[in-house]
């Protein structure tokens, strides 16, 4: 904290680590000093964490991502008090534009009916391919929230009530050309950036990111941020299983 800082930002899970923080505690600390609270709930999704109730002032939330779950439609939403919420309105909206087109909005009240139910299959799914994925030889590391060795398993499960969500991330034992090669013998999972959408979906970030030097060491020489959909589980297993057979190694 420094005597002029306003508000804390966080985003947990964390793009595209998986990193957790600790909302509540997080909470108290920019209370103590006078300023808010403001997290990036759009990998947890309403369904699995509740950051009002942990104590932040603001809840942002991508609506391309699971809010609307089918990967089709664009928007956010800021969620808080009214007080805060009006000047976002009088101010933001106006200078910064910002309003959603109504066929966006429309297709995500479509599909938000159905959070929970794709929820429960995002997490239920994600933590099936992830813990596959921690018994293979081929695998230099996993990331999910909802494994015991992650760092901040205690963490998240104190804070996500339902599930730790869709979203791991992994390496493999071999350079950039090995990591490409094997998702281009993917065949289920699609190679494609955004996430919270019905199909899975892999995203490569090779080892000259330049945000590399933010992730940690287990993420240095590149890895995937796998966006786990609603296939069936063993389908997604047999799809990395098969991409592994194929792929070229160092
Ligand atoms: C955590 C997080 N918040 C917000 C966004 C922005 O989402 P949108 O595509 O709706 O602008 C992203 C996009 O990847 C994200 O990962």
């Amino acid at each position: 904290m420094k005597t002029n800082t306003r508000l804390i930002h966080v985003e947990t899970p964390s793009n595209p680590t998986v990193k957790i923080s600790d909302i509540a505690a997080i909470s108290e600390i920019a209370h103590a000093n006078g300023a808010l609270l403001s997290v990036d709930n759009t990998f947890a999704s309403p369904y699995n964490q509740r950051p009002y109730e942990l104590g932040a002032d603001l809840t942002i939330e991508s609506l391309t991502k699971y809010i609307n779950g089918h990967g089709d439609a664009m928007g956010g939403a800021a969620l808080g008090k009214k007080e805060l919420i009006d000047q976002i309105r009088s101010q933001a909206m106006v200078n910064l534009g910002g309003a959603i087109s109504p066929f966006n909005a429309w297709l995500i009240m479509r599909g938000a009916v159905t959070l929970p139910l794709r929820m429960r299959q995002h997490n239920e799914s994600a933590q099936k391919v992830a813990a596959f994925l921690q018994t293979l030889p081929q695998v230099r590391f996993v990331a999910y929230p909802g494994l015991y060795g992650h760092k901040n398993h205690e963490t998240a499960q104190r804070q996500m009530q339902n599930g730790f969500g869709g979203v791991l991330a992994f390496g493999l034992n071999t350079d950039h050309d090995g990591h490409n090669s094997f998702v281009s013998k993917l065949r289920v999972i699609t190679n494609a950036v955004s996430l919270g959408h019905d199909e899975s979906l892999i995203v490569f970030l090779g080892e000259n990111d330049e945000r590399q030097y933010l992730y940690g060491d287990e993420f240095r020489g590149g890895f995937f941020r796998v966006s786990i959909g609603l296939e069936d589980a063993e389908d997604l297993i047999s799809d990395i299983k098969n991409a592994l057979l194929a792929y070229k190694t160092v």
